[in-house]
């Protein structure tokens, strides 16, 4: 059953109290509700419906007389009066038999809450819609010291908890916690002076991990006061750590729930990468309680009025608090490698998706990260005076309020006077914009016109797409190597558009699609020679490293295809800016990367070619031993230079050398054999070395022992235990991937109802391409084999997982086969979710 954008019919009844009452026991939880009903007076139908799902209705009654309703298997009816009037319902659930992990569960033995985007309804009957907000009392009754929920605490006693939160909330906002659990605890002091109390609460064992998340959450109120204007409203916000999550962590009012992964950090268990991740998703909860809890959004069709700005402001704050260009150079690698991926296959949809089966589906690389990028161009079109301007009279405007994108686009037309009717095709059209750029050089009046087509190539979602308004920043970069033009940013909004730039004395390099403006893919017919010239002196970083990327790739595709070496002046080119001093080292170790094997066949698929996964690899792997043999002297040399000597600390400048010389130490392994690796593996005091001369261990082939020991130094601790388990994954030869995650689910600590474990073994063989994609087809069927087993017990873990199929199109003729069989042997499967079946369909229909 689909529901459309298009058939939005407000309520019929305004909330304005609920009261809930909790009395917790594992298997039989009793949840009594007292609610206030009363028509809402924009609405024109008045059907009384309550959204329920797997509840046991014990009783229910309205103005405190029994009320036999309608129940159905989604919710039930029942008559009501026309004048105000409190419903009460007592149901009992089961939150220990709650293994998919949405409404009230249990996760080593505390009690905790994921509501959105639907789960509310698996805990009592409510309008279950963002758009009805009330003020929630909860009342916790259960036999543990820690009893929590949303807003202040206004009464606690023993096996008893009472809260308010005075903030009207949609219920997708609701949380509990139940449990035996230690805080971490801390004070921050808003702008205006408000005290508010900060707590961390983390299973017994966990307490050593709680410093660093602490010190972000603090970060992230200071930041949003300082570059936002925004103060926090509570005297409590609450932090929970919950080992069973199926996503990164949720907003919820006051009390945020984080996947232990995403909060729980130490230098010996967690990577610079992982400390990097916890600041920005600490953020980004945080961040959501102006940009999606004050204002919240009218139905989950809006999802990226909140989620694409909330990214996107956690973007700008890694940005301030560590390198702009290396965050830049992350986020676009990411972006390519996931939101292109689902733009350009069968579950392409616009960043507000006109219709949905399971909402769940659509918390996607489109919505998050392409919903932040659109966010980034109309900062770039009406600059950051307006942009500030804008932001301020949206919060003035809609706080309280469940916003919608129109109320969004409409705040930046009434401060900047423009009309954005074209640039709201970003959030309706999907796909990705293909843009080619020619130039025409003038030498008699020194003049350089380039000229932009764009097409955005049709899909399902968006059959006949329309020009998009792309901001392209443009420089240029003459012969001896400096800027003769600034940045400017050129306003494409035609099919087809020229643009000149004149008073050059001679030909110049154009420096196209700087900072990458736009989310777009961009030909710009350079030759290589002006790339290396790019590489060189681009004073943009990120076109710098986009120029070196280009050459790259260009290389491995001419071995791919046609088995050449690696080319000599691109190599030549990336020794001069790795020995350059003046660059910062997280910089150069970005600059050691390749493209990913997903990447490279996406290319060669654009370019009508047919990938072959294990071509793919060779190519990298021979590409990667001719760098480490080419760069063995400098490689060495910056191993020794940036070696952290200091006590270890997460921030940049320590997480960038580590980078840049894992980066060296990785390489060298495959010149002058394991030793290095090993010593550093032996000698190191944080997970990042550890892990780092791990995978060159494993990769070379010499890493059992090593692998080893980790497992006995380790075995107790479940996050490490998941980089472990993934790791022999992704580091495993193409034609053994399948069946090192095969022999790893016969491990004892093979926990497959925990996401976290399932992902590590699952998720890292999808992203292994020439191992999943491995002709055999034993990867499909391993991981088809295990996508049956987890969906009846966790849906929406399964269904996230079905992406891994959806560029098969793309494969020749036998993988397709195979991936087909695999298909329909899912899709047969009786029972299959409403989640996974919605993915299925959409990507075998391709
Ligand atoms: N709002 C959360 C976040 O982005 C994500 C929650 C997604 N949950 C889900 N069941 N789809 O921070
Ligand atoms: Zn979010």
């Amino acid at each position: 059953q689909t529901i459309y954008l298009s058939d939005y019919q407000p309520f019929g009844y305004l909330v304005d109290e609920v009261a809930l009452t909790f009395d917790l026991d594992p298997h039989k939880t009793r949840v009594k509700s007292r609610i206030s009903f009363r028509r809402n007076p924009e609405a024109e139908d008045g059907e009384f419906f309550l959204h329920g799902e797997g509840l046991k209705l014990i009783s229910a009654q309205i103005d405190g007389k029994p009320v036999t309703p309608k129940v159905t298997a989604s919710g039930l009816t029942c008559d009501v009066p026309d004048t105000p009037f409190f419903w009460e319902a007592e149901v009992e659930i089961d939150p220990k038999g709650n293994t998919a992990l949405e409404g009230l569960y249990m996760s080593n033995g505390m009690y905790c809450t994921q509501c959105e985007a639907e789960g509310f309804r698996k805990i009592t009957y409510y309008p279950d819609r963002p758009d009805v907000m009330s003020v929630f009392t909860v009342t916790i009754n259960g036999p543990h010291p820690v009893l929590l929920s949303n807003g202040n605490p206004v009464a606690q006693g023993q096996n008893h908890a009472e809260w308010h939160d005075p903030w009207p909330k949609p219920a997708y906002l609701f949380a509990l916690v139940a449990g035996d659990l230690i805080a971490h605890s801390d004070r921050f002091t808003t702008m205006s002076g408000r005290e508010v109390d900060l707590n961390l609460y983390v299973r017994p064992g966990d307490e050593g991990k709680c410093a660093f998340g602490m010190e972000a959450l603090k970060a992230s109120m200071k930041w949003d006061e300082d570059v936002y204007g925004r103060e926090y409203d509570l005297d409590l916000f609450n932090i929970v750590a919950v080992d069973d999550f199926n996503m990164g962590a949720m907003e919820n009012k006051g009390l945020n729930i984080f996947n232990s992964a995403a909060v729980l950090a130490s230098p010996e268990t967690s990577t610079d990468d992982n400390f990097e991740r916890i600041e920005a998703i600490i953020a980004h909860e945080y961040f959501h309680n102006w940009t999606g809890n004050r204002i919240t959004c009218r139905d989950w069709f809006q999802l990226c009025l909140k989620e694409g700005l909330t990214v996107y402001r956690d973007s700008q704050f890694t940005s301030d608090m560590r390198s702009a260009p290396v965050k830049r150079i992350g986020d676009v690698i990411d972006l390519r490698s996931r939101q292109f991926a689902e733009d350009q296959g069968p579950l392409a949809h616009p960043v507000r998706p006109e219709s949905f089966q399971e909402i769940n589906n659509f918390y996607t690389a489109t919505v998050y990260e392409k919903g932040a990028e659109v966010i980034g161009m109309l900062k770039t079109l009406v600059g950051d005076e307006a942009y500030s301007k804008a932001l301020d009279l949206y919060f003035e405007r809609h706080d309280g309020d469940a916003a919608t994108i129109e109320d969004w686009l409409k705040v930046f037309e009434e401060t900047t006077g423009r009309d954005l009717t074209q640039f709201k095709r970003w959030y309706s059209q999907a796909g990705t914009p293909r843009v080619d750029v020619t130039e025409a050089w003038d030498a008699g009046k020194g003049m350089l016109t380039l000229t932009f087509a764009q097409h955005t190539p049709p899909s399902t979602a968006t059959p006949k797409p329309a020009p998009q308004v792309l901001p392209i920043a443009v420089g240029l970069i003459g012969p001896d190597g400096s800027e003769v033009a600034p940045t400017r940013v050129l306003e494409v909004t035609e099919a087809e558009q020229s643009f000149t730039f004149d008073g050059l004395d001679e030909r110049p390099v154009a420096s196209v699609l700087r900072g990458f403006s736009a989310p777009v893919v961009l030909k710009h017919d350079l030759s290589k020679d002006e790339r290396l010239h790019l590489l060189a002196h681009d004073s943009d970083a990120f076109n710098r490293w986009e120029a070196g990327r280009t050459l790259a790739r260009q290389s491995l595709l001419s071995t791919i295809l046609h088995g050449s070496a690696p080319d000599a002046d691109w190599l030549d080119a990336l020794q001069v800016v790795l020995s350059d001093e003046t660059l910062e080292p997280a910089y150069r170790a970005l600059m050691l990367g390749l493209p990913g094997h997903a990447d490279l066949a996406s290319t060669l698929h654009d370019t009508g070619e047919t990938p072959d996964p294990a071509a793919i690899h060779r190519a990298v792997e021979s590409t990667r031993d001719a760098m480490a043999a080419r760069f063995a002297e400098v490689l060495g040399d910056l191993y020794t230079r940036h070696t952290v000597d200091a006590p270890y600390r997460p921030d940049a400048e320590q997480s960038g050398k580590r980078a840049l010389t894992n980066a060296a130490m990785s390489l060298l392994t495959r010149v002058q054999g394991a030793d290095r690796a090993q010593a550093q593996f032996d000698g190191a005091d944080n997970m990042t070395q550890q892990l780092s001369a791990l995978a060159a261990l494993v990769r070379s082939g010499q890493g059992d022992k090593a692998l080893a020991d980790f497992e006995a130094q380790w075995r107790n601790d479940r996050l490490v235990m998941d980089k472990w388990f993934g790791l022999q994954v992704s580091q495993a030869k193409p034609d053994e991937a399948a069946a090192v995650a095969q022999r790893l689910t016969e491990h004892a600590d093979f926990n497959w109802k925990n996401p976290n474990r399932f992902r590590a073994v699952f998720g890292s063989l999808a992203m292994h391409h020439a191992g999943f994609h491995h002709e055999s087809g034993k990867g499909y069927k391993l991981l088809a084999d295990w996508l049956i087993k987890l969906d009846p017990v966790n849906p929406q873990t399964t269904a996230r997982l079905c992406s891994a199929f959806q560029t098969w199109r793309r494969y020749d003729v036998d993988r397709q086969k195979k991936i087909e069989v695999e298909l329909d042997r899912i899709l047969a499967t009786p029972g299959l979710s409403r989640d996974t079946t919605e993915m299925l369909s959409r990507i075998r229909e391709a």
